[in-house]
């Protein structure tokens, strides 16, 4: 295989980019945040890729999630805690039923490129680009706002590096400390059944807690019960960004992607011959592929090939979103595939990608159940196997919104209106996530 270096994704066909008209503007972005300091550490990236590699071989679980896109305008330090609760409720939740470590990734502190299935949106009569995340242009439609600036990285470079300082700040400094679990439910007014079982669990943990300190076991003798890490990803879409947050580790003499721990490529630039995987072949970082309905076997084959040739276990993540009714036709060939080949993978289910749909009234929201479907079918297909589901991918959110459809406040077409406040795709209310994280519990115990 060539050469890779920094920039040899510039010689390669390329998607999804946008087109600036200022160069000048862009080379000197480019430049000011290659000498700005890395978001995460290489031996962080290192640590998160030893726990992938367990959740590979069956011994630990992903929960990977966030919002579809991170935007200017919902920043703020509430948005995040309410987020980082509720992740924190689902991992408790996923650790007590499976009886395994969970691995917590957000889709946080960086998400901010999409991915669009049309390069331009009309309205009337009035044509524009299509919005492509905060990190490139603006959501409003005007001529103006849609107008791609490459200062709009910088913006996204500080927001990144403020998100991550809190959640820092949230898993180290004792908020993230097992004996606060009461106090992650979020209060809303209307209870879910799901919220009960979580005020039920979180009683039982708090026993377990009281009885070993008694024992003499507390946050101090075992400071693990106290602090908790939480990862960063996001999808490595606008690649500029991407190669100048790259940096040589000096330990390792390996390239980190420090703009998160680990990144993911989408469904639609995973061409293996494309500039997005051959920037990613690169770098050290833990790899997520979407794999959609029209991923062939050779593709997904080659892109492992590509990616990790030395088929080092933890490093690549396959993300599997192909709806509830198509997982069953199109996942077992890629999976028995894989298998055969003998190639280290750890599959995920995206339940969100391959079901979203658009209302009479032209919200997109996918309904909840069909969501569900997609996770049992995934866990069905895997225990058919014989092989690990070994986590989950999601678009979900702290708040109460109302964006998808279902769940246990019974959300209808004509609540969306309400609070749908997503920047891109529909996401899990805090309801229907904790709802969720038990479903996969429960699929967790019985298949123990
Ligand atoms: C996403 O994860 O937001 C996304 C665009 O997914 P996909 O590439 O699977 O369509
Ligand atoms: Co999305």
């Amino acid at each position: 295989m060539h050469s890779w270096n920094l920039q040899s994704w510039r010689d390669k066909p390329i998607l999804q980019q946008p087109t600036y008209k200022d160069q000048i503007k862009l080379e000197e972005v480019e430049q000011k945040l290659a000498k700005y300091p890395p978001l995460v550490f290489a031996e962080e990236v290192r640590s998160l890729k030893k726990q992938l590699s367990d959740a590979t071989e069956g011994n630990a679980f992903l929960l990977q999630g966030g919002d579809c896109a991170e935007s200017f305008a919902e920043f703020n330090a509430d948005n995040i805690k309410d987020f980082f609760k509720v992740f924190l409720q689902m991992s408790v939740i996923l650790t007590f039923a499976g009886g395994k470590p969970v691995v917590k990734v957000g889709r946080i502190a960086g998400q901010f490129a999409k991915p669009r299935s049309s390069d331009f949106e009309t309205i009337g009569d009035i044509t524009l680009p299509s919005y492509r995340g905060d990190i490139i242009n603006s959501i409003e439609f005007t001529k103006e706002a849609r107008e791609p600036d490459p200062y709009r990285m910088l913006s996204a470079y500080n927001q990144s590096a403020a998100t991550q300082n809190l959640i820092r700040a949230f898993a180290r400094g004792g908020f993230a400390d097992l004996n606060k679990v009461h106090r992650w439910n979020v209060d809303f007014s209307d209870e879910t059944t799901a919220d009960q079982r979580y005020r039920e669990l979180s009683d039982k943990i708090q026993q377990a807690l009281n009885f070993m300190q008694a024992c003499g076991i507390d946050s101090k003798s075992a400071p693990n019960l106290a602090q908790t890490i939480l990862y960063t990803s996001h999808e490595a879409l606008l690649l500029n960004y991407e190669e100048a947050l790259t940096r040589k580790d000096s330990l390792s003499g390996k390239y980190y992607d420090c703009s998160a721990h680990m990144l993911w490529i989408g469904d639609r630039t995973r061409q293996v011959d494309g500039a997005h995987v051959e920037f990613l072949r690169g770098v050290d970082n833990p790899i997520g592929v979407k794999a959609g309905p029209s991923t062939s076997v050779d593709d997904l084959l080659k892109l492992l090939d590509t990616l990790n040739p030395e088929n080092e276990s933890g490093k690549m993540n396959v993300i599997v979103r192909m709806g509830a009714d198509k997982v069953g036709d199109y996942f077992p060939k890629l999976l028995q595939a894989v298998k055969k080949e003998g190639k280290k993978v750890l599959w995920s289910c995206d339940p969100m990608h391959g079901n979203t749909i658009k209302t009479s009234n032209n919200y997109k929201t996918r309904e909840f159940h069909n969501v569900l479907k997609e996770v049992e079918n995934f866990f069905d297909i895997h225990q058919a196997e014989g092989t690990h589901a070994g986590g989950i991918h999601l678009e979900m959110t702290g708040k109460d919104v109302t964006e998808c459809i279902g769940g246990g406040q019974n959300i209808g077409e004509e609540n969306l209106s309400s609070r749908y406040h997503t920047h891109c795709d529909p996401r899990l209310n805090a309801h229907q996530a904790l709802e969720l994280a038990f479903l996969i519990a429960d699929s967790l115990k019985n298949r123990k």
